[in-house]
């Protein structure tokens, strides 16, 4: 299960890629935000962490105008590693290198085609280990 989270500038763009993973068979938990009224990014981010963090859900992908401000509050979060992506090659990269559980997109700058081939990527590829959970491992410590 995918948990999913945006404030009102990525309200759309969550709504279009729960859609997207809906037909792919995907089961998704939206924490909100629903509607476009104004709202803060880091409550969304927080609730998604949580629910990654709590065994809910194994991955999350999180929404906001830019994706900047929802994935810098995403990284406060312990055990989270939240990773913007705009592009797939970074979105894989971000699974392969980074074994990023949550991606983050912004709805103001990133189409809906875009950022539905960039979730692809990042469910499509397998973190790599070796160096990279020694990588891993030192942020954690
Ligand atoms: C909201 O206007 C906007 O600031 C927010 O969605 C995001 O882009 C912040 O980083």
């Amino acid at each position: 299960m995918i948990a999913i989270g945006s404030d009102h500038g990525g309200y759309e763009l969550k709504e279009f890629l729960k859609t997207y993973l809906a037909g792919k068979g995907i089961e998704v938990l939206d924490v909100g935000c629903h509607s476009t009224e104004s709202c803060d990014y880091p409550q969304y981010a927080a609730a998604v962490a949580e629910m990654i963090q709590e065994g809910k859900c194994e991955k999350g992908i999180l929404c906001c105008g830019t994706g900047i401000g929802i994935s810098i509050a995403a990284n406060k979060h312990h055990g989270i590693r939240a990773a913007l992506v705009s592009e797939p090659v970074s979105a894989s990269l971000a699974s392969e290198h980074n074994n990023a559980n949550i991606l983050c997109l912004g709805g103001r700058v990133t189409g809906n085609v875009l950022a539905a081939a960039c979730v692809d990527a990042w469910l499509e590829t397998k973190f790599a280990g070796g160096r990279h959970a020694d990588r891993i491992a030192k942020m954690n410590d």
